[in-house]
């Protein structure tokens, strides 16, 4: 990783990604987590103050050093255990059927193989259990999604991500089931960064 992605990146998404419009996301994303979580692009921590207390135990995924140590306060804070687990949504060191849920928030467009990271989501998870997800993505709108496309290189060197994810075509190829799905674009955003796909991606029972 080079000097940009590795040590301002992370300090740069602590900094932009808590904000109040964010915070009402990371609750709603939350809230219905239950048991043991698994969340992947763990970052430094910002989803931990919304755990509910149904939550007994985070397995964190995530590869960033500089992440991880911003998470440490938040993480020495948090009411459940937090274990930092692995380093890449791509190859879960974790046992099939192992986690109630899974927590994936502002994540998966940093990821460069998004359908293995959803294979794996759905490989870890017990049968019913979930992925809560928040995750901008492709507008459906021709004139914004156009944008995307144009400013999808220069947002990847300077955001780490994609803009233009079609989060539920990917929860669904990779076997979930869809429900709950709350799309629309973020307030206090440009529109190309701010197409918010939210629900529950379901693996069958
Ligand atoms: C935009 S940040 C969001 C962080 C956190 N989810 C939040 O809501 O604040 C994306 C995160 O995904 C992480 N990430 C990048 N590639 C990843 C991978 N292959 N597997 C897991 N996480 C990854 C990044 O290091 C970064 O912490």
């Amino acid at each position: 990783m080079g000097f940009y992605r590795e040590r301002v990146l992370p300090r740069l998404h602590d900094r932009t990604l808590d904000r109040d419009s964010v915070r009402r996301v990371r609750e709603r994303a939350c809230a219905p987590l239950h048991g043991t979580v698994v969340e992947v692009g763990f970052g430094s921590g910002l989803n931990v103050a919304h755990y509910p207390p149904a939550v007994t135990r985070v397995r964190a995924i995530e590869p960033s050093a500089v992440a991880r140590r911003l998470a440490g306060p938040r993480v020495t804070a948090a009411a459940v255990p937090v274990d930092f687990d692995g380093l890449d949504g791509q190859r879960l060191p974790l046992p099939d059927a192992s986690v109630d849920c899974a927590l994936l928030m502002l994540t998966l467009c940093s990821i460069p193989d998004q359908p293995a990271a959803a294979r794996e989501l759905y490989r870890v998870l017990v049968p019913g259990g979930f992925v809560s997800y928040a995750e901008h993505g492709a507008s459906p709108d021709a004139a914004v999604a156009r944008w995307q496309h144009r400013l999808n290189g220069l947002n990847r060197r300077v955001s780490g991500c994609r803009l233009d994810t079609a989060t539920p075509a990917v929860l669904r190829a990779a076997g979930f089931e869809l429900t709950g799905e709350h799309d629309g674009y973020l307030p206090g955003a440009p529109r190309w960064s701010a197409y918010l796909y939210e629900g529950i991606a379901r693996k069958a029972g």
